[in-house]
């Protein structure tokens, strides 16, 4: 993946580790060193530009990796550089793959419930040319030695088909264990202790906790919409320009409207109750010859 600016400058190590402050890695001795506001406008090029591909690679509809979004979250992104092929003296992007850690709930195979807070794979993309070269694994590899975690601690965020079977050719990750939120986790993720690590009771009502995960993909999940007659759009939606997220819950609709803010049903009938009855429904309702008293009240 190349780019406008001199990668090569710009990121000296074969691998560069960005954080939420995005910050320019100190260049080579010699370098001709740019202000520091356009470095960093050119690692966020180089986000914005990776988390697209990568969506683009997982027919996502919108990417899940970007600068704001790694501005706004403590994750940690791994970006690999060609050194090899040095396309008009500015160098290229391989890939990255970003980890985060998060909280969630998750099953064990007595389908307990525990919380833990796991490091999770939440993207992950080599460019198209290079995939099944190694690049992947020099990447993955890198990050585990960094972050000091073994393959079957890891928590993936709905991982692709090519993910699952990287996972088990470099790493023999094979048998999940079931869960009912979008992380896999891999046999052997019990086996250690993942601070701060709770077991819940295994009783606990399933309402009574929080739902499970916050994974980074569930932001592209088209929002809930009320049930009908309140979801009543006034014009047909257009179609979506992008097709819906992989594990999407949502059936599609094609009555489907623009999203409207949602008026809880007993605070909308509550409100109806409150509301007198107009003066003229009210001389209406008195004076309609063939209504039974039934009728109006229903009416009413
Ligand atoms: N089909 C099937 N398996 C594949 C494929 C493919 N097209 N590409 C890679 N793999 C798996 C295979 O096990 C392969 O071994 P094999 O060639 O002997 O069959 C192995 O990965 C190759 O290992 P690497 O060369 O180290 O991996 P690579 O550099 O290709 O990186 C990655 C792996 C990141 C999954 C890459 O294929 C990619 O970018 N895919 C598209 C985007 C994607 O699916 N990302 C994961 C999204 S899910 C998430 O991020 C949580």
């Amino acid at each position: 993946m190349e780019f406008p600016f001199d990668v090569d400058a710009l990121l000296p190590e074969r691998i560069t580790v960005l954080d939420q402050h995005l910050r320019p890695p100190a260049r080579r001795p010699g370098t001709t060193t740019p202000a520091r506001v356009d470095l960093q406008q050119q690692i966020m090029t180089i986000v914005d530009e990776l988390g697209k591909a990568s969506a683009k690679a997982q027919h996502l509809p919108a990417p899940i990796t970007s600068a704001s979004r790694m501005q706004s979250n403590r994750h940690v992104m791994y970006v690999l550089k060609d050194t090899s092929a040095r396309p008009a003296g500015k160098g290229a992007i391989v890939g990255f793959l970003k980890v985060g850690y998060k909280k969630l709930f998750v099953l064990d195979d007595r389908e307990a419930h525990n919380e833990v807070e796991p490091l999770c794979i939440l993207d992950f993309y080599i460019h198209e040319s290079l995939q099944r070269h190694g690049h992947g694994r020099e990447l993955f590899q890198y990050m585990l030695q960094k972050e000091r975690v073994e393959p079957h601690q890891l928590a993936i965020d709905r991982p692709s088909q090519k993910l699952l079977k990287f996972l088990n050719k470099h790493y023999n990750l094979e048998t999940t264990v079931p869960q009912v939120n979008n992380f896999v986790i891999f046999e052997g993720f019990f086996a250690h202790q993942h601070p701060p690590a709770r077991k819940l009771p295994p009783k606990r009502a399933e309402g009574d906790i929080k739902p499970y995960s916050s994974s980074d993909r569930e932001f592209l999940k088209v929002a809930v919409e009320p049930p009908w007659p309140l979801n009543r759009a006034p014009r047909r939606a257009t179609p979506p320009a992008h097709p819906p997220p992989r594990s999407s819950s949502l059936g599609n609709s094609p009555e489907r409207g623009p999203l409207r803010p949602f008026v809880p049903e007993q605070e909308l009938l509550r409100s109806l109750r409150l509301c007198p009855p107009h003066p003229t429904a009210r001389l209406l309702l008195a004076t309609d010859p063939g209504g039974s008293p039934a009728q109006r009240r229903r009416t009413r």
